[in-house]
């Protein structure tokens, strides 16, 4: 950290590191390091780029660096190389049999071999590849026109930017694939949206299709989007491939991701077992699919085959069952969350949908209760995907549903009776009572999850137990529990106690960053936390901050800086913080201090005229980082600052080998910031 060249490098070398290991992970599925080793790689990269506002390099890494793209005009119109067809469906064994039964009609006496791939929901897309680089990516749109949303394709990390390998020789490349969401990536979006008071996405498909409607590839490149690709659209006779199969292989060898759940089939039978597999396991395999899509392998035979205007002929579409089941609605249910959101879900009458027996469903917000006009008694048409808790996917029209009460949020805290309202601008009612028992759990559970304050063994049985029955009322209380009040807990033995108390004491020094992620505040998550550490160091220059001052922190916006400053004005926060204090817990934050002293024992020399600085100014900014500035140039000075018409100060300083800095290198060095 001393150096201050060193930064820079290890910055490029962070991100080739990284971007070797994404492919590990994403495209291969092979990664070679654990997730942990990875974190600790991504953070060391972003802390540094956090420090040095200047090492954040332009779109290649915006996926590092969380995002810098810039703003995109809108959306050119792309003429697709061939028209992005649709697919025929089908249902049954029978329906599949009679496909195979049509190609043969075109093809007299020939067999088929079949590549059997999920057919995943999410949007369709094509990429251009130019001799082996990403240029360009558009939607489907109406099959021969789609739009251009090249840069929001950029922050997908499976996507290479670059290819290598077999495909990436080709002066020209269209691909195709599907741009998607996992089931575990899309619920935990949609729990963030509802978190900041943004309404949730009906469905992953939704949530992709819109985060690559975004104008902001910013806003993108923070939805968690994955990609396979499918097909080369190519002219089969112009390609060195006799397969299909041929292709995926070459896709894989190339970095372009290719599902893992593809198979190559000897035979119809082959692709009908295919499918039946892939139904068992619909529910496990993390993304949603509705169905598989059969293939025939062959190329010569697809060239014969050819198209309808509305698909191939030699593709198919086999469906699975539906995840759907019809039930009723026979109470709203209302959950209270760690900031007070109240969230309403449905109790239905029990059904069972591909083997699991449904009894309660989502229902997101009061808008989207209104959207379905869903009422207690209604009949729903419910639906499950992945294997989560399935959703309200319409509601079934009855001449009853007219003479049922309209569902009304309820106006006090079914938790608390505190009173309950709709902020402005937001979708999510809150009970407006900090001191409400289920806030105060969720808060808890939140404080002690291991991106926070990693407190193990504090989970649900234990937080319940500990505010019902009074021994914790705020973050602080914690820090006073006993081994002897922990062992008096339920289910909780003595040896657990002990543990517990160890990792509760233990979770005292996570650092100012994460501590402040850990007090929940509305808005502030890791990233915010962790630029406020930076920027402050201390909890008490925190404290002192201004709305204003926060909000003038880089990549802090008005919306973050209100929620901080309104949480910092609370007496009963600067009380639980106090008292935190009091106890130990550590409210500075590491990297700032190395940050401040930068140029601890560094001597420094200026020549030339700064811009931005008087020789005052500049001398003041060299002290404060812990530096001095001396006069003249030895073996000893570290650094040379050379500004416009430099001296001969800035030749000595070659000549000694001494590192030179410019002005812009200077002043990002020693901007707060
Ligand atoms: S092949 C000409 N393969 O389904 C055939 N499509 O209903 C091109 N889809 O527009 C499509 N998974 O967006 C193909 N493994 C897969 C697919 C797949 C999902 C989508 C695709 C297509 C739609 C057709």
């Amino acid at each position: 950290m001393a150096d201050l060249k060193k930064p820079r490098v290890r910055a490029e070398e962070l991100r080739r590191l990284i971007r070797h290991h994404d492919y590990l992970y994403y495209v291969l599925a092979r990664p070679e390091i654990s997730d942990a080793t990875y974190d600790r790689l991504f953070n060391e990269l972003k802390r540094l780029e956090q420090q040095h506002q200047y090492l954040i390099p332009d779109s290649a890494t915006l996926l590092v660096s969380g995002g810098v793209a810039g703003v995109a005009e809108g959306f050119a119109p792309v003429e697709h190389s061939s028209p992005m067809l649709s697919l025929d469906n089908a249902s049954t064994e029978e329906d599949i049999r009679e496909f195979e039964a049509r190609m043969n009609r075109i093809l007299p006496g020939a067999t088929f071999r079949y590549v059997g791939e999920p057919k995943i929901d999410g949007v369709g897309v094509a990429l251009v590849y130019e001799n082996g680089k990403f240029v360009r990516g558009a939607t489907r749109g109406d099959g021969r026109v789609g739009e251009d949303i090249t840069h929001n394709l950029r922050t997908i990390r499976s996507l290479p930017q670059t290819l290598h390998g077999p495909l990436a020789r080709y002066e020209h490349l269209e691909v195709r694939g599907e741009v998607f969401m996992w089931e575990a990536a899309f619920q935990k979006l949609n729990r963030d949206l509802e978190e900041v008071g943004e309404g949730a996405f009906a469905n992953p498909r939704n949530a992709v299709a819109g985060s690559l409607r975004q104008k902001d590839s910013t806003i993108t490149a923070k939805r968690p989007l994955d990609i396979v690709l499918y097909q080369l659209a190519a002219d089969p006779r112009s390609t060195p491939f006799a397969t299909h199969w041929e292709i995926l292989e070459a896709f894989g060898k190339s970095g372009l991701p290719v599902s893992p759940e593809a198979r190559l089939c000897g035979d119809l039978d082959a692709a009908i077992a295919y499918h039946r597999v892939m139904e068992d396991r619909r529910n496990e395999i993390g993304y949603e699919t509705d169905g598989v899509v059969l293939k025939a392998n062959n190329l010569d035979q697809r060239v014969a085959l050819g198209f309808t205007t509305h698909h191939p002929r030699w593709a198919i579409a086999f469906k699975f069952k539906s995840q759907q089941a019809q039930t009723r609605v026979r109470r709203i249910v209302i959950n209270v969350g760690r900031t007070g959101a109240l969230t309403p879900s449905g109790d239905v009458d029990p059904v069972e949908i591909a083997g699991a027996t449904i009894s309660r469903t989502t229902l997101h917000n009061a808008d989207e209760i209104a959207r379905l006009d869903v009422r207690v008694g209604d009949l729903v048409v419910i639906e499950r995907a992945g294997d989560v808790i399935p959703h309200v996917v319409e509601r079934v029209p009855e001449p009853e549903h007219d003479s049922r009460p309209p569902f009304q949020m309820p106006t006090h805290c079914p938790v608390c009776g505190g009173h309950a309202y709709r902020p402005e601008g937001e979708v999510v009612w809150r009970c407006s009572n900090a001191a409400c028992p289920a806030q105060v759990k969720e808060r808890l559970l939140h404080f002690g999850a291991r991106r926070a304050m990693d407190i193990e063994h504090l989970g649900e049985a234990v937080v319940n137990q500990l505010v019902d029955r009074n021994l914790v009322k705020d973050f602080a209380d914690l820090y006073h529990l006993d081994v002897e009040t922990l062992a008096s807990l339920e289910r909780l033995a003595k040896k657990s106690a002990t543990n517990l108390y160890k990792a509760i004491q233990g979770s005292k020094n996570r650092g100012l960053a994460r501590f402040l992620f850990a007090l929940g505040i509305r808005f502030v998550g890791e990233h915010a936390a962790s630029l406020f550490a930076q920027h402050y160091g201390s909890m008490e220059k925190l404290w002192a901050a201004t709305e204003e001052e926060l909000a003038a922190i880089y990549g802090i916006g008005p919306r973050i800086a209100a929620a901080a400053a309104e949480f910092f004005a609370q007496k009963e926060n600067q009380r639980v913080i106090a008292r935190l204090l009091d106890v130990g817990v550590t409210m500075t934050e590491e990297t700032v201090k190395a940050r401040e002293k930068l140029l601890a024992g560094k001597t420094l020399v200026l020549t030339g005229t700064l811009e931005g600085f008087s020789r005052d100014e500049a001398r003041a900014a060299v002290t404060r980082l812990g530096g001095r500035v001396t006069s003249s140039v030895s073996k000893k000075t570290d650094y040379v600052i050379a500004g416009k018409d430099p001296g001969s100060k800035y030749d000595d300083a070659r000549r000694l080998g001494v590192p030179v800095l410019d002005e812009a290198a200077f002043k990002e060095l020693v901007s707060e910031r």
